[in-house]
């Protein structure tokens, strides 16, 4: 019924707006679930850290030692860490080697390209039209997020150099001496902290100029390029 409903709505649009549209698959739902997940990880990295960062809230003083909030809150930021780290690899992996993502690997290509780079800037700027791409990713965007893979990777790093501090157990165990020497290196723990804590702002800044951008490409582009990260589905006219 809700289906008869959205295709009478598709269908109607097509007709008013006489546009032979189709839509194609943009994202795997693979890709989808990865990227909410990594929404997730990040969401709650970010506020379990500023806590952590500035623990604001501290239990009442008590004669048995009970209030380990800081704890629980160190525990629930490592427990999303682990699994930051987990979708940040399977990802680098797939970007790398797999197949369908080859598209995502051409972007490199137009990155390279001044002509590609110049059109893409005279888009943003309503004076060009959008440059024909090679690959899935404009060359702004492939700056951007290579730019914020490697934010995450030094924050991952950064984050295990501290959680060797706090837990001395299992992997803890196994990563406590390089940890330890990669925080020497650096010039110790507060500079690690100082890392950690600076790293924070540049994935806030990323993560809020990427939906600035999303939101403009959605509203610009009219391809419902929003929807595709929720359906994977996204709209072209025939004559592209
Ligand atoms: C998007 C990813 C992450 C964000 C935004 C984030 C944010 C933060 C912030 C703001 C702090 C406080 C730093 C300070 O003292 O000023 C912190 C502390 C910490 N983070 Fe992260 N973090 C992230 C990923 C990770 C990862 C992947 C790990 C390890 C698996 C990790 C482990 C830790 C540990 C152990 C601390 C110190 C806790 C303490 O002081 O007791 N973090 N994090």
């Amino acid at each position: 019924m809700v289906d008869a409903v959205y295709k009478g709505y598709i269908m109607e649009n097509i007709k008013n707006s006489e546009c032979k549209c189709f839509q194609e698959k943009e994202f795997t739902s693979s890709y989808r679930w990865q990227h909410w997940l990594r929404v997730l990880a990040i969401v709650v990295l970010v506020a379990t850290g500023f806590y952590l960062a500035d623990p604001f809230i501290t239990p009442a003083s008590h004669a048995t030692p009970t209030g380990f909030l800081q704890d629980y809150i160190r525990a629930f930021h490592l427990f999303f860490g682990f699994l930051l780290t987990a979708v940040v690899l399977f990802k680098s992996y797939i970007f790398l080697f797999v197949k369908d993502s080859s598209g995502e690997r051409k972007s490199l290509r137009d990155a390279l390209s001044p002509t590609v780079w110049l059109k893409q800037i005279g888009y943003y700027l309503f004076i060009t039209k959008h440059p024909k791409l090679r690959g899935t990713y404009n060359p702004l965007q492939f700056v951007a997020y290579v730019g914020f893979y490697l934010m995450v990777f030094g924050i991952i790093l950064t984050g295990f150099m501290l959680y060797v501090q706090v837990y001395h157990g299992g992997l803890a165990a196994l990563l406590y001496s390089p940890m330890m020497k990669l925080t020497v290196m650096v010039g110790g723990l507060s500079v690690v902290r100082q890392i950690h804590h600076l790293l924070t702002w540049g994935i806030i800044l990323f993560v809020t100029v990427h939906v600035y951008m999303a939101i403009f490409n959605a509203i610009y582009g009219k391809e419902g390029s929003m929807d595709a990260i929720f359906s994977g589905l996204k709209w072209h006219s025939k004559h592209e």
